[in-house]
């Protein structure tokens, strides 16, 4: 176990995860690793670079290389900040694709766990309770059906001003489900020692406070 606080917080797309650790970031003063924004980073440079995700070596050579810089709560692509663009369905669902090829996830295992710094971290994922921080002292899994979370992401999406029909959005949500959920490597699974919060019938704030009420009981202040 590594002696700086690890809280992972893993679960399907749209169950509130970004929103709890942004909240718990603030709380405890915690640093904080997206690592979705690290595969959609990698998504949107083949689509900037033209290549195409099915070419495999390509998508490797980039994710060994990844130009990728996290910066005062805005995230780069060398000096073009990526931090809206990234948001797309369309770059969702290329990160997800691309997120199944096994030498893609060992090439971004250690930067990832190089986020764990003091005082703490929270991390954000699909497998950040199962691969990347097995040791975490608090691993947290969310979960919501998938018509409560393509309504969340609607809402999302419309506050931001960007196109969203809700049909679609709940059929990319479970194709997208079922790629992370199903895939060899690193599916999306609670870790056996996860507490799996329902957000289904939850405010943000619920979930937040049953979330510390777990963090506290590991002897970390909330
Ligand atoms: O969390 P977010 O929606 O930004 O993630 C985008 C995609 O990146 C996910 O659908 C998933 O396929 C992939 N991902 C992953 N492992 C993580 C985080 C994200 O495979 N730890």
């Amino acid at each position: 176990m590594s002696s700086v606080p690890v809280i992972t917080v893993d679960g399907p797309s749209g169950v509130g995860k970004g929103t709890l650790s942004k909240r718990l970031v603030e709380r405890l003063g915690f640093n904080f690793l997206d690592s979705g924004a690290i595969y959609r980073a990698l998504a949107w440079g083949l689509l900037h670079e033209g290549h195409s995700p099915d070419d495999e070596a390509a998508v490797v050579q980039l994710a060994r290389h990844l130009p990728v810089r996290f910066q005062d709560g805005r995230i780069w692509y060398e000096d073009e900040d990526i931090s809206e663009a990234i948001r797309t369905e369309q770059v969702a669902g290329v990160a997800s694709k691309v997120a199944a090829i096994p030498a893609v996830r060992e090439a971004l295992l250690q930067r990832q766990r190089d986020f764990a710094r003091p005082p703490g971290l929270v991390a954000d994922g699909r497998d950040m309770g199962t691969v990347v921080f097995p040791g975490a002292q608090v691993k947290l899994f969310l979960d919501a059906s998938p018509e409560v979370r393509a309504e969340r992401r609607h809402k999302q999406l419309k506050e931001k001003g960007m196109d969203a029909n809700i049909d679609k959005i709940v059929r990319e949500i479970r194709e997208r489900d079922a790629r992370d959920r199903n895939r060899a490597v690193a599916p999306l699974v609670p870790a056996d020692d996860a507490v799996v919060i329902d957000t289904s019938d939850l405010s943000i704030d619920e979930v937040v406070e049953r979330a510390c009420e777990v963090i506290r009981a590991r002897g970390i202040d909330c």
